[in-house]
């Protein structure tokens, strides 16, 4: 049954941790303490659908989905899930489920189609109704002002990202959303994991906006990994940092929301028990959440960073270090896996400097979920599976041949994979709808979905 031909786009945590729960059937809501909030999460992009609806204007994701050879099944999410269209059913799902909350982002370019000037009327309305909606069935909504969906129109003008024009720009948008929704709105989330954008958009370019310089260029016509990632981080950190003091100073104690961050944190542990390794899964650390959570509270990039990357990486001037330090009241952590860390300075730095010249040569760590003799850090076959697949889309992206080879072996001796295991990799990997929302709900009724936020 394919009722109007929807097709679901899946956040990978989702499934991620779908496959943990299956596995941990003695926990059920009540183990969790009082109050606990469980919900579920979306990304526009992924959900929403209808791309062209009502005036909204293309992001960077509509370009580079529709860009030959960027999303490996051809997908993209021109449809999605359709929540656009069906979001009254899908908070009924929600309902059922038991759910207290729904995280979901904004789509900058409904709001604002141009990434900055004219407000789209049709794109307010539409989240003031689905704001609506959710609360009218007590669901909490906790809302993401970036999640990757950066308007293309600013992308053309300048660069997005690289550019220190953008953050007046996400300003004025996060500034509208404030104004509009914040009556009702009391969780807000400025970015959703920046150390994916700034690495999968701009040091791999396995994300849009798909600029990258590793292999020589091989994979991304512009890019530079070298210092590309570290500017679009530090424009991030600032945009998140004036957001935060407008919220502040001029919504806060109106509106009595909070404000706060996503990091996706993957935790290292040392290969071996050698100094080297161990150093290495900290410097892995450092270029992961360090990164962000350094500046966010203590006001500067962790000392590995500034020692390895020297001058291509920026630097937080007074003022810049008043609108960052503190910025947050809570920070979110979306923690996918473990992988194992070893140090890559005696093996093949300099290899690697010269080949790839990026973040993850900087950071002098490589990142895996295998350790010594192949061992790998789990031992269930889905729970490795899946950390094969993150290691294709995260931190050690630039491995991503080794990564791909040794999924295809694994895909091919093993056959009690989940059925989406080989498509997890990419972002809008589709199935379809029904199937995946009867999955979840049966998971909820033997226990529940875990909060994501
Ligand atoms: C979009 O913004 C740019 C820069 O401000 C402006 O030149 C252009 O006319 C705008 N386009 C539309 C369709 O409003
Ligand atoms: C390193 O040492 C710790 C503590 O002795 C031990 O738990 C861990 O398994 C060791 N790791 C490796 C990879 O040998
Ligand atoms: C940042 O500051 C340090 C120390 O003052 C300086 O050595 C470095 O060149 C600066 N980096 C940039 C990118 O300006
Ligand atoms: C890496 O890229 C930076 C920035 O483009 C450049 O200055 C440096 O020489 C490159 N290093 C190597 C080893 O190619």
């Amino acid at each position: 049954m394919l009722p109007r031909g929807g097709r679901i786009a899946i956040l990978i945590a989702v499934l991620v941790a779908f496959e943990i729960q299956t596995s941990s059937s003695q926990i059920n809501r009540a183990s969790f303490p009082k109050g606990f909030v469980f919900g579920t999460a979306s990304s526009a992009f992924q959900y929403e659908g209808a791309v062209k609806a009502d005036g909204r204007g293309p992001s960077v994701w509509d370009a580079f989905s529709h860009t030959f050879g960027k999303i490996i099944d051809f997908s993209n999410a021109d449809v999605a899930v359709d929540q656009y269209h069906h979001f009254d059913e899908d908070i009924k799902l929600m309902k059922d489920m038991g759910m207290d909350a729904y995280r979901f982002s904004i789509s900058w370019p409904r709001i604002y189609p141009n990434g900055t000037g004219k407000i789209n009327q049709a794109g307010v309305d539409h989240y003031n109704k689905f704001i609506n909606a959710l609360l009218a069935q007590g669901i909490e909504p906790y809302v993401t002002l970036y999640h990757w969906d950066l308007p293309q129109a600013l992308h053309d003008r300048y660069n997005g990202w690289l550019s220190p024009q953008i953050i007046e720009d996400f300003a004025t948008f996060a500034e509208t959303c404030f104004e509009i929704y914040g009556d009702r709105v009391k969780h807000w989330i400025t970015f959703n994991e920046p150390h994916t954008v700034a690495i999968q958009g701009y040091d791999v370019g396995l994300q849009a906006p798909g600029r990258c310089s590793i292999f020589l260029h091989l994979f991304c016509r512009a890019g530079n990994s070298a210092t590309e990632p570290y500017i679009v981080a530090h424009n991030i950190l600032l945009s998140h940092g004036t957001v935060a003091d407008i919220y502040r100073k001029k919504y806060k104690a109106k509106q009595r929301g909070s404000l706060g961050i996503s990091l996706d944190v993957i935790w290292f542990e040392p290969a071996t028990n050698t100094t080297n390794d161990i150093e290495a899964a900290q410097r892995a650390q450092d270029f992961q959440l360090g990164w962000f959570i350094e500046p966010l509270i203590l006001g500067n990039y962790p000392i590995t960073m500034r020692n390895r990357v020297g001058d291509r990486l920026p630097n937080f001037t007074e003022n810049d270090v008043a609108l960052v330090k503190g910025s947050f009241d809570f920070v979110g952590i979306n923690h996918y896996t473990t992988f194992y860390a070893r140090s890559s300075d005696s093996l093949f730095g300099d290899l690697i400097g010269k080949v790839l010249n990026d973040s993850l040569a900087d950071s002098g760590a490589i990142t895996l979920p295998f350790g010594e003799h192949l061992k790998p850090i789990g031992d269930r076959f889905h729970w490795i599976s899946v950390c094969l697949v993150r290691s294709l889309i995260h931190t050690n992206a630039s491995l991503y041949f080794l990564a791909a080879l040794l999924g295809l072996v694994f895909l091919t001796l093993h056959h009690h994979l989940p059925k989406t295991a080989g498509k997890f990799y990419m972002v809008v990997h589709s199935t379809s709808r029904d199937e995946k929302l009867n999955e979840l709900h049966q998971a909820k009724v033997r226990k529940p979905s875990r909060h994501h936020n």
